[in-house]
């Protein structure tokens, strides 16, 4: 093989070999960790004040203690060094009665905290269909 030919494959080989470390970091990782988390759930929390639909439901909460148990769930779903230590999700969403337009809505916040936290839309995609194995435990209870 001509020595420029095997540069390039060298470099080739050394690209693919970045990829797919990335691919297997933790979701947490590949966000950035524990700061950008931080940042997505203060950005999450600003969406929700500024939705008067969101924030209705929001109204007689204590934004710290959501803002501790968001960032620990947050970073123990994707994959991140933290334990949970809230309600679950049935304990707490029950009696909200939330529609599936509000869930998407909500969502939506998220999608909008992470857009200005710098997070890839790939990676977004990852937070978002880890969350989307919990929705049953939220809606219409
Ligand atoms: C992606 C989906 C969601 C996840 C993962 C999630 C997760 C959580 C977590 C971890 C808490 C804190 C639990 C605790 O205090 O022990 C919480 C609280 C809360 N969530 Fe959600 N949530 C989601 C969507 C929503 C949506 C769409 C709404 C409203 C439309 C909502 C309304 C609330 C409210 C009002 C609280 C505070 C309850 C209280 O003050 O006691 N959640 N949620």
């Amino acid at each position: 093989m001509k020595r420029s030919k095997f540069v390039v494959l060298i470099i080739f080989l050394v690209g693919l070999n970045a990829c797919s470390s990335i691919s297997q970091q933790s979701v947490y990782a590949q966000m950035g960790g524990q700061q950008k988390i931080e940042q997505v759930v203060d950005n999450f929390i600003n969406e929700i004040e500024f939705d008067p639909v969101i924030f209705e439901y929001f109204k007689d909460s204590d934004v710290d203690r959501f803002k501790e148990k968001f960032i620990e769930h947050l970073c123990n779903l994707t994959g991140g060094p933290c334990e949970y230590s809230g309600d679950t999700m049935v304990q707490v969403h029950t009696g909200m009665n939330m529609s599936e337009a509000d869930f998407n809505r909500g969502v939506d916040l998220l999608i909008n905290a992470m857009t200005k936290a710098q997070i890839p839309h790939t990676v977004q995609n990852k937070v978002l269909a880890i969350l989307a194995t919990k929705r049953n435990e939220m809606l219409y209870i």
